[in-house]
């Protein structure tokens, strides 16, 4: 072989270990470049960054590094992007795999969808279909249809009272109305069934998208999942509606019925990944480098309607890792603007060590006790919402100031509020500001902040001293891949909630074996047994998850998820900077080996 040939087999290796267990198999190289000739970088890279044109190309912020002056470009015609500034560049695999955080078959996946190139299915790796169509494109597809018919039904006579009810009793405009796709899901057992049915979708596919539910026990068939209800719908990051959200109004407005009933988790839709709303506010969000983060739907459509645009909504869940990695790229400031009652206190306070480990800058912006987003604009206008912004508190003096003033401050308080103090300094990473949330700490509490650092680490109620914890890496293991085991093997139960991510990281060191025998035991049974888990032939993989299982818990389920979720966050880049790194020396090696045409591939073939 020669070594250019060894380079490419290397190199395409290299691309298709992580997921696919070190076989070789790739999609063809002429429809790598089919994909990459027919899709439009200029409009692919337009829906994350705002383009202007210069010349033959096309300029602007740089997504992948902070810059105030434009020195990104892409060029159409050479089908690449680059940036002076931090030297990122590529083609538009490698675009998709950098913002999004794809693995190389995923975005090859996502752009031959685009352009409607039909791709052979890799032969070790299934494709699940649905009614012999890919099943997400026909997830998509309905989703897309279904948000049709209710926006239908919404400006359809039978829709005037939902009409009614948006804009006298919430004060939207029609224009609002018509930008957010709102739409109205009639009082009826089937009618989205029915007109489904008519467009040829299968009762199995509106189920998988969880438009339809199944009868109760010994009826056949199926009933529309949302009935009498205004509907929203929720848009991933490519503006495809992958979820939708059915609020009671008028007479369904009841206390018997939730108020909101959401779309269940369907293969393109995971919760707790997408922020309601960030695609119509990306721009704006681009522009000032700063977002808003509400909790609810009318919130956001309330600051939008109102002139507040970069603002998204977490959609009433705990905010999540992914969330603000979905932001990192646009923005260095979050603005948290919830509810100013307790609940609203509390997912504050727990952004905290989210939003430090995503190296954002958080501020918070207290309403008026009883307000919301969408009471307070509405009262009082977007000018009063911005002086509160301009004077939002630091989110580490907000912690701090709720710390003491919690109820908890007892005689035997302090002790408490100490561990506290320890438990969150615990979770947040060194720097900066971790120093200046100590010392507001230490100050606080009256207490020097070497006794704070001291007496810090885990609280005694929650598991056993730091020592215990200490992991037995060793030089194959990736210590961020082994925390990240500790958290799955140390809470089980949140496991299946990781799946998803589990399935999709490449921690590219020995305990690869360790998250695929994880994932195949979830798939196997739904739960996670980690006792189950025998490397009695390797010994240090087995003390790894000795020591991971005897290290105890030293967080609740939830803290440790969202820890988890920021691990992966991180080994996903950390993979994504590798390929990037290879792929520089693999071109370096072409080129001195005089292989031009090996280099010109590489660069343009298989990364774009
Ligand atoms: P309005 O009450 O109409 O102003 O709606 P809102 O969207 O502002 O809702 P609210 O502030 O009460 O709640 C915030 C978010 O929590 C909502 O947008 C939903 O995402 C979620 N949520 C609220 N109520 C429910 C519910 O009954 N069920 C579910 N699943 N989610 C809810
Ligand atoms: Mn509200």
């Amino acid at each position: 072989m020669t070594k250019a040939a060894w380079l490419e087999v290397n190199y395409c290796l290299f691309l298709h270990r992580g997921r696919q267990g070190g076989i070789l198999l790739r999609y063809p190289e002429e429809l790598i470049d089919r994909i990459a000739k027919q899709t439009d970088l200029v409009g692919l890279v337009k829906q994350y960054v705002d383009l202007k044109r210069v010349g033959v190309s096309w300029r602007g912020l740089c997504p992948f590094h902070a810059e105030k002056t434009p020195s990104f470009y892409v060029h159409p015609e050479k089908g690449s992007f680059y940036c002076f500034g931090c030297g990122e560049g590529g083609g538009p695999f490698k675009f998709l795999m950098m913002i999004n955080g794809l693995s190389f078959p995923d975005a090859v996946r996502e752009l031959a969808g685009r352009v409607s190139i039909d791709l052979p299915a890799l032969s070790h790796e299934k494709v699940p279909t649905l009614d012999g169509r890919p099943l997400k494109t026909v997830l998509y597809e309905v989703m897309d249809k279904a948000q049709e018919f209710y926006r239908h039904n919404l400006w359809a006579d039978g829709g005037k009272h939902a009409r009614q009810y948006l804009t006298d009793e919430r004060g939207l405009d029609p224009q609002v109305i018509k930008h957010f796709g709102l739409g109205l899901a009639l009082d009826s057992w089937d009618s989205l069934l029915r007109y489904l049915g008519g467009l040829k979708y299968s009762d199995r596919t509106m189920e998988a998208a969880g438009l339809v539910k199944p009868r109760s026990s010994g009826a056949k068939g199926f009933y529309d999942a949302f009935r009498d209800r205004l509907m929203i719908p929720v848009a991933d990051p490519e503006n495809r509606v992958v979820a939708l959200a059915g609020r009671t109004f008028g007479k369904s407005d009841n206390p018997d019925s939730p108020k909101y009933i959401n779309s269940p988790a369907t293969d393109i839709y995971i919760k707790g990944r997408i922020l309601y709303g960030l695609h119509q506010a990306r721009p704006h969000v681009r522009a000032g480098g700063l977002i808003f983060l509400v909790e609810g739907y009318f919130d956001l459509i309330s600051l939008v309607s109102a002139g507040v645009k970069p603002v998204a909504a977490v959609m009433g869940t705990a905010l999540t890792p992914y969330q603000l990695s979905s932001i990192r790229s646009m923005a260095k400031e979050v603005h948290l603007v919830f509810d100013s009652d307790r609940a609203g206190e509390e997912a504050t306070k727990r952004a905290l060590p989210l939003l430090y480990n995503a190296e954002l800058n958080g501020r918070v912006i207290r309403l008026p006790a009883g307000h919301d987003p969408d009471s307070f604009i509405r009262q009082f206008g977007p000018n009063a919402f911005f002086d509160l912004a301009d004077k939002a508190a630091d989110i580490a003096d907000y912690y701090v100031s709720r710390l003491v003033k919690s109820p908890q401050t007892t005689l035997t308080g302090e002790s408490y509020l100490v561990s506290q103090a320890a438990e969150i300094l615990a979770q947040v990473p060194d720097g900066a500001k971790s120093q200046y949330l100590r010392n507001k700490l230490a100050e606080k509490l009256g207490i020097s902040k070497d006794h704070l650092e001291i007496k810090g680490g885990p609280p005694k109620h929650l598991g056993p001293p730091p020592t215990a914890t200490r992991l037995p890496t060793g030089p194959d293991f990736d210590p961020m891949a082994a925390r990240l085991l500790k958290h799955v093997i140390t809470h089980p139960e949140s496991a299946p909630t990781l799946k998803p991510d589990l399935k999709e990281i490449w921690p590219d060191d020995r305990t690869k074996p360790v998250f695929e025998a994880i994932v195949l035991q979830l798939e196997q049974t739904s739960v996670l047994v980690p006792e189950r888990l025998r490397f009695d032939d390797d010994a240090q993989m087995a003390s790894l998850i000795s020591g991971a299982s005897a290290s105890g818990r030293l967080h609740d389920a939830q803290e440790s998820v969202m820890l988890a979720q920021n691990l992966i966050i991180k080994l996903k880049s950390q993979y994504s900077r590798k390929v990037q790194k290879e792929l520089t020396q693999a071109v370096r090696e072409a080129e001195n080996a005089g292989d031009q045409e090996l280099a010109r591939r590489l660069l343009a073939g298989k990364l774009g």
